[in-house]
């Protein structure tokens, strides 16, 4: 894992592999940007110059290597393009993209020294989350040799003299970051190797090591409290399902989260096969749970003056002589009835015995996270997600809290008159699927059923950014990305802040 950490030493004299400046495209040419003033010294101003013979530009994403010169005690000088140069100061996201993109291309590298922009404590805090998620390398199955490390060490430099609240804004980025970067190492791993039992025995081990309070609910456990669901998506498998409750107590908390998460280790489809060319990445079906563990250990480490509880719904999809079949019909968790009528639209399923039973402990708000649909992927692409809610506010609030931390998602209707194709059973109370047009807010509005009267609830349907198939870029690695974690730390912050959801 890569270590990090802050320092106000001159990026000259800083002892380190490499430099990381910042580059970007100004009205006339390249500029560099804040950060950028030690390195530019020691080339006697002639820094840009150089870095635009070289043929750097500043687009964003791009990357320039120059040696350096005597006077940087660093051998080498990479420079990372922010795009369109910002005199008021560059956003956010801009700088966590930079940083990342730096940090990827170092992979191999010993230390570096991240010379970004990083005045404000959010701006260092930025650096080091991009910094530390562009790290991120995922060498489970490599053999020795055939991959690359990630960055063993990032620096990342500030003019923030003396202030404590550098190094605080270090360490919750530390927190946050590596709590994503693990969330992604779960996307990744194989789905013969994470299970729901392997899942839950490492949601045990780090309520130990974290102090969380974990309780698994097996096989058995299921069948005695009746969570049809559940049991209906698992029992085509040899890996029996799992619903585990990870919980975060606060003792001035004033308000209570729950965050549900959809942990389908593996979505064949089950009866209902998905054809070749839809089951490859369906390892990722488990990467909304993976974000609720994340986001509830991250609110821990950070000290959140709020409860937060995670529920991991764990099944995994497969077909087999004991597989549900499309016509059979499911008793859920609270006994309502669902006749099944494609065994793919297996979230909804294990997701509805979560949510009712989150629904018990009568938090203020449920929020589920799930790759839920290929129709939210038609919808708005694979780096967006959708947020649907019984509660414009709380679907307008999740969507700009999303939005301030970096991540790209878009507010979605549930439409009534979609209903009517899952209230049509005539044998069950629902369908597990209904109207074909709309299929996502159709989903979010199964999920709906199961929310008791009166909790706050939304959705969010992470089946296009869950999972990056094509090129990295910014901080995101081919892969699992993490995707909603600092969506739902955001809220899980603002909620203790505002000492109510
Ligand atoms: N896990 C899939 C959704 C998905 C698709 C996630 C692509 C990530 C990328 C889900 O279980 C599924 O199969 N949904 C079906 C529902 C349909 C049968 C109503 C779908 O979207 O086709
Ligand atoms: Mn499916
Ligand atoms: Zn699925």
């Amino acid at each position: 894992m890569t270590a990090l950490s802050v320092s106000t030493s001159s990026a000259a004299s800083l002892r380190a592999d490499a430099l990381v400046v910042g580059v970007a495209k100004g009205p006339k040419g390249i500029v560099l940007a804040p950060g950028a003033e030690a390195v530019n010294e020691a080339f006697d101003g002639k820094l840009a110059e150089v870095l635009g013979t070289l043929g750097a530009t500043g687009a964003e994403g791009e990357t320039v290597k120059v040696a350096s010169p005597a006077g940087l005690k660093a051998a080498l000088v990479l420079a990372v393009g922010l795009g369109e140069a910002a005199e008021a100061g560059y956003e956010l996201e801009a700088l966590r993209r930079a940083a990342g993109v730096a940090a990827r291309a170092l992979a191999g590298v010993k230390k570096a020294a991240l010379a970004l922009p990083a005045e404000s404590a959010e701006e260092v805090e930025a650096v080091a989350l991009g910094g530390l998620l562009g790290s991120y390398v995922f060498g489970t199955y490599k053999g020795n040799g055939n991959g690359k490390e990630p960055v063993g060490e990032l620096v990342v430099l500030t003019v923030r003299k003396g202030s404590k609240d550098a190094k605080a804004a270090v360490e919750r980025a530390a927190a946050i970051g590596e709590e994503m970067n693990r969330a992604r190492d779960l996307v990744n791993t194989a789905p013969n190797d994470l299970t729901p039992k392997s899942f839950a025995a490492i949601a045990q081990a780090a309520g130990k090591e974290h102090g969380l309070k974990v309780e698994v609910l097996d096989e058995k456990a299921l069948t005695k409290g009746g969570f049809g669901g559940l049991l209906g998506v698992g029992n085509g498998s040899a890996n029996p399902p799992r619903l585990v409750k990870v919980a975060y107590t606060h003792p001035k908390a004033k308000a209570s989260l729950a965050f549900v998460g959809k942990g389908i280790t593996y979505d064949s489809g089950g009866i209902s096969l998905k054809p070749a060319g839809h089951n490859e990445t369906m390892k990722c079906d488990m990467a909304g749970a993976a974000a609720v563990f994340a986001a509830v250990v991250a609110a821990k480490r950070l000290g959140l003056a709020v409860n937060v509880t995670a529920w991991l719904a764990l099944a995994e999809n497969m077909p087999s002589g004991s597989a549900t079949r499309p016509g059979d019909v499911l008793r859920m968790y609270g006994g309502k009835t669902v006749e099944v009528l494609n065994t793919d639209a297996e979230g909804r399923l294990v997701l509805a015995d979560a949510i009712v039973k989150a629904g018990e402990d009568n938090p203020d708000v449920i929020v589920d996270v799930a790759t839920l649909t290929g129709a939210m992927v038609l919808a708005l692409g694979t780096r967006t997600f959708g947020v649907m809610a019984n509660s414009d506010e709380l679907r307008e609030n999740l969507h700009a809290l999303a939005g301030e931390v970096g991540e790209q998602s878009w507010p979605m209707p549930l439409p009534a008159e979609l209903k009517k194709g899952m209230t049509d059973s005539t044998i069950a109370d629902l369908a597990n699927m209904g109207e074909r047009m709309g299929g996502g807010l159709v989903a979010g509005l199964f999920l709906q059923e199961f929310v008791a009267e009166g909790i706050d609830w939304a959705h969010l349907d992470i089946a296009g950014p869950a999972f990056h198939e094509s090129a990295p870029f910014g901080y995101t690695p081919k892969g699992g990305t993490a995707s909603a974690v600092r969506t739902l730390v955001r809220f899980a912050e603002q909620t203790a802040a505002n000492g109510k959801a």
